[in-house]
């Protein structure tokens, strides 16, 4: 019963990176069209490999599927089908990041990975009724030059880019190093995000307010482990953007029963519910709603409680965001008829 609810219920998905939504199928029909060669020879044998000891392990996977996209019509593909199946989930707002530096290592322009991301975003927006939003990542084992650098590659799209953040490989690559990133980024009227507090303590996501002071943290569940900074995150409103399946995929957390969504909630910090790279961690939103429904307990209320924080803590014009909250008022009395 309560997948029905989860399955209608309006939802923002404010975490999730394209180029981690490449399902197993459409990997091997980019690979076979590029003429790409793949470590795997087969479906089954990709999905063996989708078993992660960790963060590190888990991204030079996430690499070599990317490095299957080399074209424009690649991009678009990527994007359309996500946007297609974030549709289905009741996703109605989604801000989705794209990590250029891989395919720019490949040679591929960023105009041919914007301008045909933003092109499937404009036909579902028509076709599929979903708000789609492009957000830019940029990656942390490399330098803040190269982060800079994507700041000016990308000034061209930058009244279509809502925001920037920054990804991959988070412990020895602490906040800090990216000063100068998240400042120029704010100075150009990009919203910002962070991965923190991922793999990475909870001192990471406390650098990470204090240097960089980005309007949103990306997981941040190691703030669970210290209430000070629990209560810093509720006082200052900043929210988390959570992905249960991917922490438990990553071994972030030993098993969905001990993940600390819930306890972060309890103790007033903003937590909204997303996927990350949802092929790879076993589901979309809908899967990581009912997950923590079934292995934390949290009610129906609840649960739209947070669908609702996510529609507050994403980047929308606060017209459409109070219109997406009415349209969840609206779907609960609903229900509860
Ligand atoms: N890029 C894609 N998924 C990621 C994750 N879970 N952590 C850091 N960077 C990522
Ligand atoms: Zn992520």
């Amino acid at each position: 019963m309560v997948d029905g609810f989860i399955a209608g219920l309006p939802k923002a998905e404010l975490h999730v990176h394209l180029e981690g939504t490449l399902e197993p199928e459409m990997l091997f029909m980019l690979a076979a069209r590029n003429e790409i060669e793949l470590p795997w020879s087969d479906l089954d044998e990709l999905r063996a490999a989708y078993r992660f000891t960790g963060l590190e392990h888990f991204l030079p996977l996430l690499f070599k599927g990317a490095s299957a996209l080399r074209r424009s019509q690649d991009f678009y593909d990527l994007t359309h089908a996500y946007l297609t199946r974030a549709a289905a989930d009741g996703v109605r707002r989604t801000e989705m990041s794209l990590g250029v530096q891989s395919f720019l290592d490949s040679g591929i322009p960023i105009g041919d990975q914007i301008d045909s991301a933003l092109a499937a975003i404009a036909d579902a927006r028509r076709d599929l009724r979903i708000d789609g939003a492009l957000m830019v990542t940029s990656q942390r084992h490399r330098s803040q030059a190269a982060a800079l650098e994507v700041l000016d590659l990308i000034a061209p799209w930058s009244d279509q880019i809502i925001g920037i953040g920054l990804g991959a490989a988070e412990r020895g690559n602490p906040p800090g190093k990216f000063a100068e990133y998240y400042e120029t980024a704010r100075a150009r009227g990009y919203r910002t995000t962070i991965h923190a507090g991922e793999d990475g303590p909870a001192d990471y996501v406390r650098e990470a307010l204090d240097v960089c002071r980005p309007n949103r943290i990306d997981h941040g569940v190691a703030a669970a482990t210290d209430p000070a900074l629990m209560t810093r995150l509720r006082d200052e409103g900043i929210p988390l953007t959570v992905c249960p399946l991917s922490n438990v995929a990553l071994q972030v957390v030993p098993s969905m029963a001990e993940h600390p969504l819930r306890m972060l909630h309890e103790a007033g910090v903003v937590v909204t519910v997303n996927s990350d790279d949802p092929p790879y961690f076993g589901g979309y939103i809908n899967d990581n709603y009912e997950a923590i429904h079934e292995h934390l307990g949290l009610d129906q209320a609840t649960l739209a409680e947070l669908a609702r924080a996510s529609f507050r803590a994403s980047f929308d014009d606060p017209a459409r965001i109070a219109e997406h909250l009415a349209a969840i008022d609206e779907y609960v009395a609903q229900s509860e008829k």
